[in-house]
């Protein structure tokens, strides 16, 4: 007699071990989007990319918590298997420990996911310490952080001297600060190798290196749906812009037509 398959169960953080990669990670922001990517995904993670992504917005700075958290209980409900990290967004964490960890505990308790990510090397070290402390899993995230572009711009990092050894500091500074993975965004290609390899936890690269434990992307870039906006380091793996286009255009020509399509079939 055959036994029944094991449960599924979510997978959590502690499966993400230095060397058990390669990961594979997704943003998602909604449930139909998250139960597509859910069996084919180690990690989905609700990027407050979503302001622009979702909402339009130049920059992910106007991002709330509330939002945050109505995505992450959306994504929640969509998936089952993979882990799920909600980003705390601009101004959430930032002013104190003690503010993180407020933000962090309502991400947690009213998303029901496993994890935050966080934005920030070397200044946010204390934080994730305090938070991971207190039993709350963080993901760390350096390099190109979105919510400092109003600063620096949006551009690749480590390209001189001195990035390269802020970052490197920053590396040092996640690798001892109890998080159990780092996203790695937008750096120069030697450097992200040589952070990864330095790092006792797992990288997940995007546009960094080959060498990363893992990748994440914006799932909207890889699909084609973002517009001419995608980042240079993006590899459409579909176009679903024209197709959708062509799709809604052809439901248009039918209505306008007196077409009609669908109506009459529900009550006979
Ligand atoms: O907000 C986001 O989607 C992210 C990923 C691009 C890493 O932080």
């Amino acid at each position: 007699m055959t036994s029944p398959p094991a449960p599924m169960r979510r997978k959590e953080t502690r499966d993400f071990r230095k060397g058990g990669g390669p990961y594979v990670c997704l943003t998602a922001y909604t449930a139909p989007m998250s139960k597509l990517l859910d069996p084919h995904v180690d990690l989905l993670l609700i990027g407050d990319s979503l302001g622009m992504v979702v909402y339009g917005m130049p920059t992910t700075l106007g991002v709330t918590l509330e939002m945050m958290i109505a995505h992450g209980q959306a994504v929640m409900r969509g998936s089952a298997r993979a882990c799920v990290v909600v980003d705390l967004p601009f101004g959430s964490y930032q002013e104190s420990r003690e503010q993180a960890f407020r933000s962090a505990a309502r991400v947690m308790a009213e998303t029901g996911c496993n994890a935050v990510k966080l934005e920030g090397g070397a200044v946010m070290a204390d934080t994730i310490r305090y938070l991971v402390d207190r039993g709350i899993p963080v993901c760390a995230h350096i390099g190109l952080t979105p919510q400092s572009v109003q600063g620096i711009g949006w551009r690749a990092r480590g390209r001189d001297d001195a990035e390269a050894d802020a970052l490197r500091r920053d590396a040092a500074a996640i690798a001892e600060s109890g998080a159990f993975a780092v996203v790695i965004e937008a750096t120069r290609e030697a450097l992200a190798r040589e952070i990864s390899d330095m790092m006792p936890i797992p990288t997940i690269g995007i546009g960094a290196s080959v060498a990363c434990d893992g990748q994440i992307l914006v799932t909207e870039d890889l699909l084609g749906l973002s517009g001419a906006t995608t980042a240079k380091f993006v590899r459409k793996f579909a176009d679903l812009g024209p197709q959708v286009s062509e799709a809604v255009a052809q439901y248009a020509a039918e209505v306008r037509a007196g077409q009609f399509p669908g109506a009459g079939q529900v009550y006979g």
